[in-house]
Parts: C-alpha cells; structure tokens; sequence
C-alpha cells in the first residue's frame, strides 16, 4: 500500500510543507521570510512570529496542491532539530496538533539527516535514487560534514567542522566586503567575472576528516583590513577577484578532506547537500572529480539545497516505514543529536 506524508520544516527562517507519496512529489510550497533582509542576518524572534503567520496557509497549500485529502495522509513528518529553537517549535507544536487531531503518527526528522536524504526525493517513479553505502557532503550555514549513509535510518559522521561552517565563511567574508545576507550566492555571482588564482587565503592543516574555516575567515580580514590602508577602493575595485579567490579557497578545503574520505572508504556513490551546496563551483568541482573516475555523483537540484519540507517528508518516510515513530511530549533540540 502507498505511504503518503505530510513533511513540516521550520528550523530556521523558511515555512515550508511538502507532500510525498511513497518519496515522489505530490507538492513542496516554502514561504521564504524577507523580514531579516534589513537587519544582515536572522533574528531568531522575527523568525517564530512569521513561522505562526505562514504555518497554516502554507501547510492547507501543500495539501491543496497534492490535490488530496487530510485524511489521506498516514504520517506527520516536522524537523524536531537543530535550528532555532522559537522556529522549531512553531513547526513542532503545528505537527503534534495535526497528528492528534488526524490521529495518526508523527515522525521527528533531524533537519541534517533531510539534507542528506533530499537525493530520494523523486520527482516521478522513474528517478535515479542513490545506492547504499554513500557519501554525503553536507554543507550548509550551520554545518559542514562527511557523512556516510550506510542505510536511510544509518548514517555514520566522518569528519565535520571544528569551528565555522562552509556557509559561515561565505557570509562572514562577504559581510567584511560590505555586500548583502546571504552572502554565500552573492560571492558566487561575483565570482563567476573574478580571477580565482589572483589572492591566496590562509588553508587549514587539521587531522583526519575534519574541517575549519576560522582561520580562512581572519586571514580573508586581514588581508582586506591591510589592503585597505593602502587603498580605500581596494574592495571595489578587486570585488570579483576577491569572491573568485575565496570561493576557490573554500572548495579547496572542502574537496580535499572529501576526496581523502572517498578514496579511504572505496566508495563510488557520492553525493552533496545544504545551502552551499547550490555554489556552482561545488557543483563543478565534484562533476569534474566524479567524472574523472567513473564515480557516481548526486548533485541535487537547487530548490532542494535549500530548507525545504519535500527533504523532510522523504527522510519521514524512511523512518516511518521503521517505526521510528516521535512521543507527542518530545520537545525540539537546537543542536545537532545525530
Ligand atoms: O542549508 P541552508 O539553506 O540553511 C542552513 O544553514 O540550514 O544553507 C544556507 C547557507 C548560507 O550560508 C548561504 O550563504 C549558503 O547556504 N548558500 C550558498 C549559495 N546558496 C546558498 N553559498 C555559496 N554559494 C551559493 N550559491
């Protein structure tokens, strides 16, 4: 029998409701916030109270649009964490009070497990799904790992960030160049018109599999604060160069910890998820190094890199088909409990 799920995420400044019938899409409708547009960054309060004005409209809108029925759905899927702990729980007392009133099961998601099960979201029955095991890049504005994924409901962290995330380091380094939240796309943009070998960034020497961007992200500073002294226009004038050069620098860290954590392991399905994983120079640099040795690669569309309950529904799925069912009186957690 078909399994149809009703996916809630509210970890941090998207609304968003998705339905999937056995993991194919039925809807994913995402009402993003502008409200933080103005202040360079989230704030956590603004963020709840838009959550409580988008959550019921957007989640009667997924329903409409998968053209069905509540009393169709077996399960409630809602990110229980990490995030913001006012966002998680507008998601997380909306999916309690659905499921009680439907009385069916919810089923708790950890936001990052989604990121890294968005490659079987499908978007009709004959979509390539990954095989197990996989590696998964996980890359967002909160985190950045290696994870094996040895089954949907078993996943293995090899390596993750020690102190900034990926998506941190975009931002933050593009906040010193004066330029607009989120930076990461932004940079991305410039970056495109930007000579990538013209400035040298500090790199990270860390053992093992994991990965840290604190140091990129001063040496980025003190490169911009000395240049400065010399010129005032200096950022102006070197803006594209400068995105160029950082973008190259953070996908040469993330590669390099990546690939050792590939050829140690022999694993020959990868893939990528979160945020940064929309930068078109990720997106490259693991087609080029997948294509080279007949790997094969999961880059997932963009509108999945992002926060997006469709991600949520589909790991729902896979722990609802295990039983991995939420007690009604479990709260959400704001870091990472993998
Ligand atoms: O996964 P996500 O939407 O949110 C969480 O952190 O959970 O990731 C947001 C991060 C931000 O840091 C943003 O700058 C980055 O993803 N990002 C990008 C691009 N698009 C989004 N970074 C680099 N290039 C992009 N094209």
């Amino acid at each position: 029998m078909s399994v149809i799920i009703l996916g809630i995420e509210s970890s941090c400044d998207d609304t968003s409701a998705a339905v999937v019938k056995d993991c194919v899409l039925m809807s994913n409708v995402i009402a993003s916030q502008q409200v933080h547009e103005a202040f360079g960054g989230v704030v956590p309060e603004l963020a709840s109270r838009a959550h409580q004005q988008n959550i019921v409209p957007v989640v009667s809108e997924a329903i409409r649009q998968a053209g069905i029925k509540k009393e169709n759905i077996n399960a409630i899927a809602f990110t229980r964490g990490p995030g913001l702990p006012g966002s998680l729980h507008v998601g997380t007392s909306f999916a309690k009070g659905l499921a009680l009133a439907l009385d069916i099961p919810l089923v708790d998601v950890n936001h990052l497990h989604g990121h890294v099960l968005a490659h079987f979201i499908k978007e009709d029955e004959n979509t390539e799904v990954p095989t197990f095991p996989y590696l998964c890049l996980l890359i967002s504005g909160g985190n950045s790992q290696i994870v094996k994924v040895n089954a949907p409901n078993d996943m293995e962290i090899m390596g993750q960030t020690i102190d900034d995330a990926a998506g941190e380091a975009f931002d933050k380094c593009a906040k010193v160049m004066g330029l607009p939240y989120p930076g990461g796309p932004v940079i991305d943009k410039l970056a495109a018109e930007g000579d990538a070998t013209r400035f040298k960034f500090a790199k990270p020497h860390i053992q093992g599999y994991d990965y840290s961007f604190s140091g990129l992200k001063t040496s980025f500073l003190y490169t911009l604060r000395d240049a400065i002294k010399e010129n005032p226009n200096f950022i102006e004038e070197n803006k594209a160069d400068l995105a160029a050069s950082l973008q190259k620098t953070i996908i040469d860290v993330l590669m390099d910890k990546f690939t050792k954590a590939i050829k140690d392991t022999g694993i020959k399905t990868i893939a990528i998820g979160g945020g940064v994983s929309a930068n078109s120079g990720v997106r490259a640099a693991v087609e080029q190094y997948c294509q080279r040795r007949r790997i094969k690669a999961f880059i997932p569309k963009r509108t999945f890199t992002t926060d997006n309950a469709a991600m949520i529904a589909v790991a729902g799925h896979f722990r609802y088909l295990d039983k991995q069912f939420c007690d009604i009186a479990a709260p959400p957690f704001s870091r990472v409990t993998i």
